[in-house]
């Protein structure tokens, strides 16, 4: 594939700057709209050199998510399942790199793995419709995963106000209260917003191409961890044997990519995520892994809106939440 460099970028730029823009919810973080969905401009460069260049081959495997559905814990269960033959317990890059540095983004033009042996996974928040005709035409196979509105709302606007604070330069920056960001949120107005559109995507493919697309939620995750494990082996062509059940290799790898194990590893403590446009620490990507802590944030006429703006949404599509 063609790579993604500041030069080949250079004329995405242009264009994004052309397109129809939202302040967003900071003003380090404009949103310009492009196929019907809100992206930030560092993701849509990336995104759009993907639609033009990615070349997928048919074995290859996306790992699909809104963003903070879950993704990163995704992404560490799905790497060590796919590379058990190659790494143990001991020895699996997921002990010393965050998940996300294990498996390359699809929008940051990272077309092979930086860390470790070539694996065909790929990680991708670009909603299904806006997706490389590549990956369609090649039959590749993803796995979309989903999380309730109200908890991946809270868990975004917690990600972006620290992404916002590590990267303030000195000067005036704002990032929108808790109130202002679900408004924008209920309005569609978010990174790869609206929501349920994400969702519908995906969803409708998944009836369509069952075979091709897994859909997952991450409560099912967190309250059936073993079989969603299994369904995932069994869905990337590597079920577990006989052998390895009786082994514990299932549960080996549930414990080293839950959320008190890989919170506590030092890399995910102490690390940093060099991205184009500035850095993240490790750490923001775990905050608290937890099933309703919207609770904490929001009060019940707020979940409400969003739940009701969900449900209208989604009517008749035979998904809800
Ligand atoms: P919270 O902010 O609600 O804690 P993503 O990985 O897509 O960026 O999503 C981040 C969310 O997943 C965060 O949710 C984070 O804490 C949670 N998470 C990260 N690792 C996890 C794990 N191993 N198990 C469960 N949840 C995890």
């Amino acid at each position: 594939a063609s790579k993604n460099t500041p030069e080949s970028l250079h004329k995405y730029e242009v264009k994004i700057s052309t397109l129809p823009k939202e302040n967003g919810w900071s003003s380090m973080m404009t949103l310009r709209s492009y196929q019907h969905f809100w992206f930030h401009s560092f993701f849509l460069k990336g995104a759009m050199h993907a639609q033009d260049h990615f070349q997928a081959q048919p074995g290859d495997i996306f790992l699909c998510n809104f963003m903070k559905t879950g993704c990163t814990w995704l992404k560490a269960l799905s790497f060590s399942i796919i590379t058990r033959t190659h790494f143990d317990d001991s020895n699996t890059p997921i002990r010393n790199a965050l998940p996300h540095d294990c498996i390359p983004m699809l929008e940051f033009g990272e077309y092979y793995s930086p860390t470790g042996p070539k694996i065909p996974l790929y990680g991708s928040h670009i909603p299904y419709t806006c997706l490389p005709k590549s990956i369609i035409h090649s039959r590749c196979k993803i796995v979309y995963l989903c999380r309730d509105p109200k908890d991946t709302f809270v868990s975004m606007w917690h990600y972006f106000k620290r992404m916002v604070e590590t990267n303030k330069t000195g000067k005036e920056v704002s990032f929108v209260s808790i109130e202002e960001a679900i408004d924008l949120f209920c309005r569609g107005v978010s990174s790869f917003g609206p929501y349920w559109d994400h969702v519908l995507g995906y969803w409708k493919a998944s009836l369509e191409h069952p075979e091709r697309i897994l859909f997952l939620r991450y409560e099912a995750m967190k309250e059936e961890t073993e079989s969603c494990v299994k369904k995932l082996a069994e869905f990337f062509g590597c079920p577990f044997s006989l052998e390895e059940e009786r082994g514990g290799k299932i549960e080996e790898i549930i414990e080293l990519c839950s959320f008190e194990s890989l919170s506590n590893l030092e890399v995910n403590k102490s690390g940093k995520q060099v991205k184009k446009d500035g850095y993240m620490e490790n750490s923001a990507y775990f905050r608290k892994g937890k099933v309703g802590d919207w609770r904490n944030y929001l009060s019940d006429e707020m979940g409400n809106r969003l739940d009701n703006i969900m449900e209208d949404k989604l009517t008749g599509s035979g998904f809800s939440f």
